[in-house]
């Protein structure tokens, strides 16, 4: 089957180990099955992939893409959940499994004609979603859900701050809390971006570092090193900052004195649970959310897709369809 590979790690330039071409058909466990993949979504996480991180070189080559909607051995219309863990090893939460993996770090993800996945990770996709826009819930939008929704401790209503509008989830995080009436200031470097997001419902947007007309109640962070000071600047006292992500680096200065002063809180939070990848799929459904798509482009054109995401040239999610 037609596959898109991580071949080898080049931290400087990920692309090189990027490979399309035929892969050996999934092996299917015990409890397992397959899902015929119709649209797949980039995320960072595959860029990280090629540069090493979060990966072992022994696992290589390893298919890659954490996402996927498409149809299964029934021939239902399914969304992947890509978060493979045991729910009772994580304490009623798969992604609190000490040994929980996302597709593609220890199985072979979901770039390619056919991937293989845990039946329970298979969830229904909403007849009134494209594939295309199913196929951008488990990753970006999935975290978003969690980081507004379960880890941010605000009511609707509430002002929280978007670092770096233009990502996936980012674009995910203005959409989500726009339209659960939230107050949703965002940042870019680019002012096309920043427009952009003004589209998708945020109220306010600022050039990246921009003071503030106020503090806010929770800052959501996937930016890291390049915003995180102006994030813990922006928080009002008792403020929390959600962090899910750390693209321009993960070794800001920790600013303790503003975190106990300001009686701050960080909190982190990774991807969702299968429950909540059903609650997303159902909100979108109920308000008519879409994702935003910067681009759809074959399978084959991937580095396409990549290269723009290396480069931060993207405003919401890169689909690649089959
Ligand atoms: N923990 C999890 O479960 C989880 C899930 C998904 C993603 N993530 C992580 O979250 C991050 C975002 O993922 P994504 O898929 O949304 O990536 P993405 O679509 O590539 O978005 C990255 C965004 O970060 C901003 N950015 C990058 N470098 C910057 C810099 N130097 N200064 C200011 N802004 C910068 C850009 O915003 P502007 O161009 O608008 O400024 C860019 O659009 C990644 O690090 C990813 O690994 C984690």
């Amino acid at each position: 089957m037609f596959a898109v590979t991580a071949a080898r790690i080049d931290a400087d330039n990920p692309l090189n180990g990027l490979e399309l071409g035929e892969r050996p058909e999934p092996t299917v466990p015990e409890g397992w099955t397959t899902v015929t993949v119709k649209a797949t979504a980039l995320n960072h996480h595959d860029v990280w992939t090629l540069r090493g991180v979060g990966i072992r070189e022994d696992r290589l080559p390893i298919i890659l893409g954490c996402d996927a909607a498409g149809i299964d051995e029934d021939g239902n219309e399914v969304i992947v959940h890509s978060v493979i863990g045991d729910p009772d090893r994580g304490g009623g939460d798969e992604t609190l499994d000490p040994k929980r993996s996302l597709l593609s770090e220890s199985y072979d993800g979901t770039f390619a004609d056919r991937v293989a996945v845990p039946r329970r990770n298979l969830v229904p996709k909403p007849a009134s979603l494209s594939f295309a826009e199913a196929a951008c819930l488990p990753t970006a939008w999935l975290t978003a859900y969690r980081m507004l929704f379960d880890k941010a401790g605000v009511q609707p209503g509430s002002t929280i701050l978007v670092q770096g509008a233009g990502g996936g989830v980012a674009t995910a995080l203005t959409a989500l809390g726009a339209a659960a009436g939230y107050r949703v200031w965002a940042t870019s470097r680019s002012e096309d971006k920043r427009k952009s997001a003004l589209e998708l419902g945020a109220d306010q947007v600022f050039e990246t570092g921009a003071r503030l007309p106020e503090r806010v109640d929770a800052v959501m962070e996937t930016v890291g090193q390049a915003t995180w000071g102006h994030s813990l600047k922006s928080l009002r006292p008792g403020g929390r900052i959600v962090v899910s992500g750390a693209t321009s680096g993960q070794l800001p200065p920790a600013e303790l004195n503003r975190v106990f002063f300001l009686q701050l809180s960080v909190v982190g939070s990774t991807m969702g649970t299968r429950d909540q990848l059903v609650r997303l799929a159902r909100f979108l459904d109920r308000t008519g959310v879409r994702p935003r798509i910067d681009r759809t482009l074959p399978l084959e054109q991937a580095r396409e897709g990549f290269a723009a995401m290396a480069e931060g040239d993207l405003f919401g999610k890169i689909v690649f369809t089959r």
